[in-house]
Protein backbone atom coordinates (compact mmCIF):
# COMPACT_ATOMS: atom_id res chain seq x y z
CA UNK A 1 0.00 0.00 0.00
CA UNK A 2 1.54 3.46 -0.53
CA UNK A 3 2.16 5.73 2.22
CA UNK A 4 1.65 9.47 1.63
CA UNK A 5 3.34 12.09 3.63
CA UNK A 6 1.12 14.57 5.37
CA UNK A 7 1.37 17.87 7.59
CA UNK A 8 4.70 18.36 6.05
CA UNK A 9 5.90 22.16 5.70
CA UNK A 10 8.19 23.58 3.51
CA UNK A 11 11.32 24.90 5.71
CA UNK A 12 13.42 27.50 4.86
CA UNK A 13 17.39 27.44 4.80
CA UNK A 14 19.26 30.53 5.88
CA UNK A 15 21.86 30.95 3.35
CA UNK A 16 20.42 32.19 -0.27
CA UNK A 17 21.69 31.59 -3.32
CA UNK A 18 23.36 34.58 -3.47
CA UNK A 19 26.10 33.46 -0.75
CA UNK A 20 26.37 30.31 -1.82
CA UNK A 21 27.42 32.10 -4.74
CA UNK A 22 30.09 34.39 -3.23
CA UNK A 23 31.68 31.90 -0.42
CA UNK A 24 31.87 28.45 -2.17
CA UNK A 25 33.99 27.14 -4.67
CA UNK A 26 36.53 28.34 -6.76
CA UNK A 27 33.93 30.56 -9.57
CA UNK A 28 32.68 32.82 -7.39
CA UNK A 29 28.68 33.33 -8.39
CA UNK A 30 26.05 30.88 -8.27
CA UNK A 31 25.95 28.50 -11.12
CA UNK A 32 23.79 25.82 -10.08
CA UNK A 33 21.99 24.50 -12.83
CA UNK A 34 21.30 20.77 -14.50
CA UNK A 35 22.06 19.79 -17.59
CA UNK A 36 19.90 17.01 -19.18
CA UNK A 37 21.07 14.62 -21.36
CA UNK A 38 18.40 11.88 -23.00
CA UNK A 39 18.87 9.57 -25.96
CA UNK A 40 19.41 6.33 -26.68
CA UNK A 41 21.42 3.86 -25.04
CA UNK A 42 24.51 4.07 -26.50
CA UNK A 43 23.79 6.97 -27.72
CA UNK A 44 27.07 8.61 -26.03
CA UNK A 45 25.43 10.65 -22.96
CA UNK A 46 27.58 9.10 -20.08
CA UNK A 47 31.33 10.07 -22.12
CA UNK A 48 29.05 13.58 -22.68
CA UNK A 49 28.04 14.23 -19.00
CA UNK A 50 31.85 12.40 -17.87
CA UNK A 51 34.04 14.37 -20.15
CA UNK A 52 31.72 17.58 -18.95
CA UNK A 53 32.27 17.41 -15.18
CA UNK A 54 35.95 16.70 -15.56
CA UNK A 55 36.01 20.12 -17.32
CA UNK A 56 33.67 21.89 -15.19
CA UNK A 57 35.82 20.09 -11.81
CA UNK A 58 38.95 21.13 -13.76
CA UNK A 59 38.07 25.13 -14.10
CA UNK A 60 37.01 24.63 -10.28
CA UNK A 61 33.04 25.16 -11.46
CA UNK A 62 31.44 22.41 -9.05
CA UNK A 63 29.10 19.72 -10.91
CA UNK A 64 28.30 15.84 -10.33
CA UNK A 65 27.22 13.41 -12.79
CA UNK A 66 24.19 11.52 -12.26
CA UNK A 67 24.04 8.67 -14.56
CA UNK A 68 21.60 5.96 -15.28
CA UNK A 69 23.80 2.78 -14.99
CA UNK A 70 24.87 4.14 -11.36
CA UNK A 71 21.72 5.32 -10.15
CA UNK A 72 20.00 2.21 -10.88
CA UNK A 73 21.95 0.34 -8.77
CA UNK A 74 21.33 2.34 -5.26
CA UNK A 75 19.17 5.21 -5.11
CA UNK A 76 16.88 3.37 -7.75
CA UNK A 77 17.64 -0.16 -7.30
CA UNK A 78 13.72 -0.89 -6.62
CA UNK A 79 13.13 0.30 -10.32
CA UNK A 80 12.71 -1.92 -13.52
CA UNK A 81 12.47 -0.76 -16.88
CA UNK A 82 8.32 -0.44 -17.52
CA UNK A 83 7.14 2.92 -18.20
CA UNK A 84 5.56 3.91 -14.78
CA UNK A 85 9.64 2.65 -13.06
CA UNK A 86 11.46 4.64 -15.74
CA UNK A 87 8.72 7.29 -14.96
CA UNK A 88 9.36 7.30 -11.22
CA UNK A 89 13.24 7.23 -11.99
CA UNK A 90 12.97 9.94 -13.54
CA UNK A 91 11.21 11.68 -10.96
CA UNK A 92 13.48 11.06 -7.61
CA UNK A 93 16.90 12.11 -10.41
CA UNK A 94 14.71 15.35 -11.10
CA UNK A 95 14.23 15.78 -7.41
CA UNK A 96 18.14 14.95 -6.52
CA UNK A 97 19.59 17.02 -9.68
CA UNK A 98 17.34 19.75 -8.41
CA UNK A 99 18.63 19.56 -4.74
CA UNK A 100 22.55 19.79 -6.22
CA UNK A 101 21.98 22.18 -8.74
CA UNK A 102 20.66 24.30 -5.60
CA UNK A 103 23.38 23.42 -3.36
CA UNK A 104 25.59 25.43 -6.25
CA UNK A 105 26.38 22.42 -8.42
CA UNK A 106 25.61 21.66 -12.05
CA UNK A 107 24.39 18.27 -12.02
CA UNK A 108 24.79 16.39 -15.18
CA UNK A 109 22.28 13.87 -15.75
CA UNK A 110 22.71 11.28 -18.12
CA UNK A 111 19.61 9.19 -18.62
CA UNK A 112 17.86 7.32 -21.65
CA UNK A 113 14.66 9.00 -20.13
CA UNK A 114 12.72 8.10 -23.55
CA UNK A 115 9.11 9.79 -22.32
CA UNK A 116 8.59 13.57 -22.85
CA UNK A 117 6.07 13.63 -20.44
CA UNK A 118 8.61 12.31 -17.99
CA UNK A 119 11.26 14.74 -19.59
CA UNK A 120 8.82 17.71 -19.55
CA UNK A 121 7.74 16.71 -15.39
CA UNK A 122 11.78 17.00 -14.91
CA UNK A 123 11.93 20.55 -15.86
CA UNK A 124 8.75 21.43 -14.70
CA UNK A 125 10.58 20.52 -10.99
CA UNK A 126 13.23 22.65 -11.71
CA UNK A 127 11.03 25.36 -13.13
CA UNK A 128 9.14 25.41 -9.88
CA UNK A 129 12.41 25.76 -7.95
CA UNK A 130 13.36 28.74 -10.25
CA UNK A 131 16.96 26.57 -11.77
CA UNK A 132 17.82 26.74 -15.05
CA UNK A 133 17.14 23.19 -17.25
CA UNK A 134 18.58 22.34 -19.92
CA UNK A 135 17.64 19.70 -21.81
CA UNK A 136 20.58 18.13 -24.33
CA UNK A 137 19.36 15.28 -26.81
CA UNK A 138 22.38 13.35 -27.64
CA UNK A 139 21.05 12.35 -31.58
CA UNK A 140 22.90 9.31 -32.67
CA UNK A 141 20.47 7.18 -34.99
CA UNK A 142 19.61 3.80 -33.79
CA UNK A 143 21.60 1.77 -35.92
CA UNK A 144 24.78 3.61 -35.41
CA UNK A 145 24.03 3.12 -31.40
CA UNK A 146 23.59 -0.58 -32.39
CA UNK A 147 26.43 -1.09 -34.54
CA UNK A 148 28.73 0.54 -31.80
CA UNK A 149 26.34 -2.32 -29.02
CA UNK A 150 28.99 -1.31 -26.47
CA UNK A 151 27.48 -3.06 -23.24
CA UNK A 152 25.84 -5.86 -25.60
CA UNK A 153 22.47 -5.10 -25.31
CA UNK A 154 20.99 -4.29 -28.30
CA UNK A 155 22.07 -7.91 -29.72
CA UNK A 156 20.32 -9.44 -25.91
CA UNK A 157 17.68 -7.40 -26.86
CA UNK A 158 17.12 -8.60 -30.29
CA UNK A 159 17.10 -12.36 -29.28
CA UNK A 160 14.52 -11.75 -26.63
CA UNK A 161 16.62 -11.69 -23.67
CA UNK A 162 16.00 -7.79 -22.72
CA UNK A 163 11.84 -6.97 -22.51
CA UNK A 164 11.38 -3.77 -23.59
CA UNK A 165 14.91 -2.19 -24.51
CA UNK A 166 14.70 1.60 -25.79
CA UNK A 167 14.22 1.51 -29.38
CA UNK A 168 13.72 -2.08 -30.38
CA UNK A 169 10.86 -2.77 -28.44
CA UNK A 170 9.65 0.35 -26.42
CA UNK A 171 9.93 3.33 -28.02
CA UNK A 172 11.83 6.54 -27.48
CA UNK A 173 10.46 9.81 -27.67
CA UNK A 174 12.78 12.35 -29.50
CA UNK A 175 12.09 15.66 -27.78
CA UNK A 176 10.43 18.11 -29.84
CA UNK A 177 11.92 21.25 -28.39
CA UNK A 178 15.75 20.43 -26.62
CA UNK A 179 17.82 23.04 -25.29
CA UNK A 180 20.12 21.55 -27.81
CA UNK A 181 20.59 18.54 -30.16
CA UNK A 182 24.16 17.08 -30.67
CA UNK A 183 24.32 15.26 -33.54
CA UNK A 184 27.39 12.83 -32.55
CA UNK A 185 28.20 10.64 -35.61
CA UNK A 186 31.03 11.44 -36.83
CA UNK A 187 32.15 13.65 -33.84
CA UNK A 188 34.94 12.34 -30.71
CA UNK A 189 33.51 12.46 -27.99
CA UNK A 190 35.69 15.65 -27.11
CA UNK A 191 33.93 17.59 -30.19
CA UNK A 192 30.38 16.37 -28.65
CA UNK A 193 31.24 17.85 -25.25
CA UNK A 194 32.36 20.80 -26.98
CA UNK A 195 28.88 21.70 -28.51
CA UNK A 196 27.72 21.64 -24.62
CA UNK A 197 30.48 24.09 -23.58
CA UNK A 198 29.24 26.30 -26.31
CA UNK A 199 25.90 26.33 -24.72
CA UNK A 200 26.86 26.32 -21.00
CA UNK A 201 29.46 29.61 -21.90
CA UNK A 202 26.22 31.24 -23.83
CA UNK A 203 24.19 30.51 -20.93
CA UNK A 204 26.98 31.97 -18.52
CA UNK A 205 27.50 29.30 -16.46
CA UNK A 206 30.93 28.71 -17.72
CA UNK A 207 33.15 31.81 -17.37
S1 LIG B 1 15.54 5.44 -18.18
O1 LIG B 1 14.79 5.08 -19.38
O2 LIG B 1 15.94 6.85 -18.22
O3 LIG B 1 14.78 5.12 -16.97
O4 LIG B 1 16.85 4.53 -18.23
P1 LIG B 1 18.24 4.80 -17.47
O5 LIG B 1 18.00 4.99 -16.00
O6 LIG B 1 19.00 5.86 -18.16
O7 LIG B 1 18.99 3.40 -17.61
C1 LIG B 1 19.44 3.01 -18.88
C2 LIG B 1 20.65 2.07 -18.75
O8 LIG B 1 20.22 0.81 -18.31
C3 LIG B 1 20.65 -0.23 -19.19
N1 LIG B 1 19.43 -0.90 -19.65
C4 LIG B 1 18.44 -0.44 -20.45
N2 LIG B 1 18.28 0.69 -21.19
C5 LIG B 1 17.14 0.83 -21.91
N3 LIG B 1 16.15 -0.08 -21.94
C6 LIG B 1 16.25 -1.25 -21.23
N4 LIG B 1 15.29 -2.16 -21.25
C7 LIG B 1 17.45 -1.44 -20.46
N5 LIG B 1 17.87 -2.46 -19.66
C8 LIG B 1 19.05 -2.12 -19.19
C9 LIG B 1 21.57 0.40 -20.19
O9 LIG B 1 22.88 0.15 -19.76
C10 LIG B 1 21.28 1.88 -20.13
O10 LIG B 1 22.44 2.69 -20.12
P2 LIG B 1 22.88 3.52 -21.43
O11 LIG B 1 24.05 4.30 -20.97
O12 LIG B 1 21.73 4.38 -21.88
O13 LIG B 1 23.25 2.48 -22.45
MG1 LIG C 1 25.42 5.34 -20.29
Amino acid sequence: CLQVATNVTEQKHHVTRETRGQNLGLCRGFRGCTVWLTGLSGAGKTSIGFELEALLVSKGIPSYGLDGDNIRTGLNKNLGFSQADREENIRRVAEVAKLFADSGVVAICSFVSPFAEDRDMARRIHKEADLKFYEIFVDTPLNVCESRDVKGLYKKAREGAIQGFTGVTQAYEAPDKPDLIVKTEGLSIQESTQCVIELLVKENIIP
